[in-house]
């Protein structure tokens, strides 16, 4: 949550920061604000609102430097504001903050009764004030002072200050929440996301918790909290900045989703042992003695996690478990030492997925991630990685981060049964063959999702939305509905289809329509049931179906027909109409698409 981006070097700080803001917007559009120094002067300017705000106050001849720091914001203590947009400032001191301080209170009480005044309501100020205080009880140098402010501090943060008096600097500090430093010739970028810098350069130093560093332009040093040396090697980003770029598509959610057959096929690539008919996953080892599965994780990668349950359940046999992560960390859960946890993060850096993660690892769990960034702070963590290799995801609604996701776990089942002996022969030939189709049956989809286009015109007077699914796609019902709060801000409920009958088919009348994920298979008569129901109430409904299916036709309003596929793989499938249609929906409607209010793409606050 919030990004930030530092330079120091020898070019003019100010077009670096803003082109790195603009590339970290998803991670919060708020308010955003910079500093630039040179020696003696400090220029700052903050805004609410999006970077094109901040801008449109930015002289550029008044922002002279070669060394700054920008930040764009997603509000957690107080409103989005001028005041309360990042950097704070005291005296000759500026900062930016990402994460939580937990006990700002008492440390507000604290530097205000020592005559320090707080202008903002947030919790990141006090760390400017603090860090003044220090230097004028002392300290030498902007990295004691922080050092010295540390202690102090409880929470996530990644802090990144700058002064006028060290004007050939910046000094940072993190715990718990992500930077990297970019290493240029002659300069230094330093991000909460290499994208902020990525076309700059792709050489990366990672920070891990409890560093501090100091950057000048050619030179790293990174210490404890006790000034100790820790020594740190660098690696080579391997994608570039043209694949986070739009490439003629309205939005980065579109440019995404369109993306879906190739990026499967990436997923697929080197996974698959065609031949004979084997997934290769060599990238893990999964203990033998494996009895039970945890999934745990976040937003819609918790619904890739409640799909990976029914596929490690019915390929490998392994009672498996899911949970929202936000609910883990505080139910004292019980883990025993023949159980694998699966941790689930696009980012690999959602703030209550990584405390999550550290609790099972705590309670003696090993951790196997599921993540699209590579090098994130949990794939750093874990035991093991499997990248879903989506490539950069951009629009904050994950699409393509989502149906990569649901085939990694489809590949780690069919791993886990062969390596437990739960899959025959031609179930598992079957099953490859069907893997091995899903990106071309993926381009399919998406073709014939888009009639879906021509048929939102009718739905445009509805109150709310329910999405019904049955099995494994009751969890893309959900995302469906997410996908439409995302990114229309309308009402939107995915629902079990068996459980409307208990409440939610009050809500059904003409201007209450279903989505109705109905393919053809052991629930199909069921789901009819469902939709007869909902229609003698008066409501619209659109059916997902299976390609060929006459007779669903005459049951429902509208339909978007699938590929047949293996029922397992078929969620993979279907997440294609829940995308477009909330695609649709929100482009008729006018919002944000790629930055919808509120949200962020990296939500790394608890
Ligand atoms: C945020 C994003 C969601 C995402 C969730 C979990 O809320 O807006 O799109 O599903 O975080 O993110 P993760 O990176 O852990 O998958």
């Amino acid at each position: 949550m919030c990004g930030i981006v530092g330079y120091v070097g020898t070019r003019d700080a100010l077009p670096l920061l803003l082109s790195g803001l603009q590339r970290l917007e998803y991670r919060g559009y708020d308010s955003t604000g910079l500093a630039v120094c040179s020696a003696d002067t400090m220029r700052v300017v903050r805004s609410e609102g999006k970077l094109q705000q901040l801008q449109s106050k930015i002289n550029p001849t008044d922002f002279v430097g070669h060394t700054g720091v920008g930040h764009t914001r997603w509000a957690t203590h107080g409103k989005p504001s001028d005041q309360n947009a990042h950097p704070h400032c005291s005296e000759h001191i500026a900062i930016v903050h990402n994460g939580i301080i937990e006990n700002y209170h008492t440390l507000r009480n604290e530097i205000e009764s020592d005559g320090y005044q707080c202008v903002s309501e947030t919790d990141s100020e006090i760390i400017a004030h603090l860090i003044l205080k220090t230097l004028r009880d002392g300290a030498q140098t902007l990295s004691l002072a922080l050092r010295g402010v540390l202690p102090k501090l409880e929470g996530s943060y990644a802090i990144v200050l700058l002064s006028e008096r060290e004007p050939e600097r910046i000094v940072a500090a993190t715990n718990g929440s992500p930077l990297v430093i970019g290493k240029g010739k002659n300069e230094m970028f330093l991000a909460s996301d290499v994208t902020a810098f990525l076309s700059e350069t792709n050489h990366v130093v990672y920070l891990e918790a409890g560093d501090v560093v100091t950057l000048e332009q050619d030179s790293i040093d990174v210490v404890n909290h006790d000034g100790m040396p820790v020594s740190k090697s660098s690696s080579e980003i391997t994608w570039n900045i043209t694949q986070a770029e739009k490439q003629g598509f309205r939005h980065f959610m579109l440019k995404e989703i369109y993306e879906q057959p190739q990026v499967l096929s990436d997923t697929l690539s080197g996974r698959i042992d065609a031949a004979n008919a084997h997934v290769v996953l060599d990238e893990i080892s999964i203990d033998p003695a494996l009895q039970k599965l945890s999934l745990i994780a976040c937003g819609t990668s918790f619904h890739a996690a409640l799909i990976g349950r029914f596929l490690f359940e019915q390929l490998a046999r392994i009672s498996s478990s899911c949970e929202l992560a936000s609910e883990f960390r505080y139910r004292n859960p019980v883990i025993g030492t023949d159980e694998l946890t699966v941790v689930i993060s696009q980012s690999g850096e959602t703030a209550d997925t990584m405390i999550a993660a550290q609790e099972a690892k705590r309670l003696g769990s090993k951790i196997l991630a599921i993540s699209n960034v590579i090098d994130s702070s949990l794939p750093r963590f874990s035991d093991h990685v499997l990248y879903t290799r989506a490539g950069p995801e951009i629009s904050v609604a994950s699409t393509k981060a989502f149906t990569t996701q649901l085939v990694t776990l489809a590949l780690l089942a069919i791993h886990i049964g062969v390596q437990k002996n739960t899959i025959d022969d031609t179930t598992r030939s079957h099953l490859i063959d069907e893997l091995m189709m899903l990106p071309t049956k993926m381009a399919d989809s998406i073709r014939s999702s888009e009639c879906l286009q021509d048929i939102i015109v009718h739905y445009e007077n509805a109150r709310g939305f329910i999405f019904l699914g049955r099995g494994n796609l009751y969890p893309i019902a959900l995302e469906g509905a997410l996908k439409l709060k995302e990114t229309s801000y309308l009402h939107a409920e995915g629902y079990p289809a068996g459980e409307m009958k208990h409440g939610p088919i009050a809500m059904i009348d003409k201007d209450f329509p279903v989505i109705a994920l109905a393919p053809q298979g052991v629930l199909y008569p069921k789901m009819k049931t469902n939709i007869a129901e909902v229609k003698s109430r008066g409501a619209r409904v659109i059916a997902i179906a299976t390609e060929g299916d006459k007779e669903i036709t005459s049951l429902v309003d509208d339909v978007v027909f699938l590929p047949d596929i293996h029922p397992l793989f078929l969620p993979v499938l279907a997440s294609v109409p829940m995308q477009l249609f909330a695609y649709y929906v929100a482009d008729r409607k006018g919002t944000d698409i790629d930055q919808p209010r509120n949200l962020a793409k990296s939500v790394t606050v608890e």
